[in-house]
């Protein structure tokens, strides 16, 4: 088996590929920007595709995520995708910081098209999410809420309100363009996301994102180790 994570921020992949030791397969997507890492746990081939650095920062956004997905998918034909990150999420919701979902569905939110309703369904999204990701959250006691993507960081009014019409929870800038690209392919995907904000908890977004990223980051690899663990049949579903 081949599970390939995609992820966009080398702080949010640090840690785990560090707990694995898997190593960079230099030049692999060459000229793209992301970036590969290859390894074997427990008779499992890890990959890590980043989705590289542009000027020295790292490319957040859905186009990086499609470019990275894509190439991954392509090249690496993987039975999984995983695209595990940070998030933000709501606090009426019951969210804390730090807390890891599993995806159970994926939308956009910022995509206003006007039309029909062919026009309005294509825009949000919603691609099916893997089928055994709710047994996975069972199995690991990890709560689950539906991916909401957009492109940008802050919230807007009008994010929200289409947040709240469709049943967003968990705020992130790729999730549906990688589960896009995933559909497309026909390739089972997998969301791990940990929290770094609280979209309603009234701190502004960049602040409150940079403060919690090591803690929430630090969530991610322990839950990412459980995934493995559980993908690699290490954790029995009860
Ligand atoms: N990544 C982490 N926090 C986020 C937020 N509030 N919106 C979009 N992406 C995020």
């Amino acid at each position: 088996m081949r599970v390939c994570y995609v992820v966009a921020m080398v702080a949010e992949a640090k840690p785990f590929i560090e707990r694995y030791g898997i190593k960079e397969v230099e030049g692999f997507f060459a000229p793209l920007p992301c970036r590969l890492y290859e390894g074997e746990v427990k008779g499992m081939t890890l990959n890590v595709v980043l989705n590289g650095q542009q000027n020295g920062s790292d490319l957040v956004g859905c186009e990086a995520a499609t470019v990275a997905t894509l190439s991954a998918i392509q090249r690496l034909k993987p039975d999984l995708i995983i695209n595990s990150g940070t998030c933000g999420a709501f606090r009426a919701n019951g969210a804390g910081i730090a807390d890891v979902f599993i995806g159970n569905g994926v939308m956009f939110h910022d995509r206003r098209v006007p039309g029909d309703d062919a026009w309005g369904t294509q825009s949000l999204g919603n691609y099916a999410v893997w089928e055994g990701s709710q047994a996975l959250a069972e199995a690991l006691g990890l709560k689950m809420g539906k991916v909401t993507t957009g492109s940008s960081l802050d919230m807007q009014p009008c994010d929200l309100d289409m947040i709240q019409r469709h049943g967003g929870e968990l705020k992130d800038m790729e999730g549906a363009a990688v589960g896009f690209v995933c559909s497309l392919l026909h390739t089972p995907i997998l969301y791990v996301k940990s929290v770094t904000d609280l979209c309603d908890g009234g701190a502004e977004t960049f602040e409150e994102f940079s403060r919690n990223l090591g803690k929430a980051c630090e969530a991610l690899k322990v839950a990412n180790e459980q995934v493995i663990d559980y993908l690699t049949g290490q954790i029995r579903v009860v």
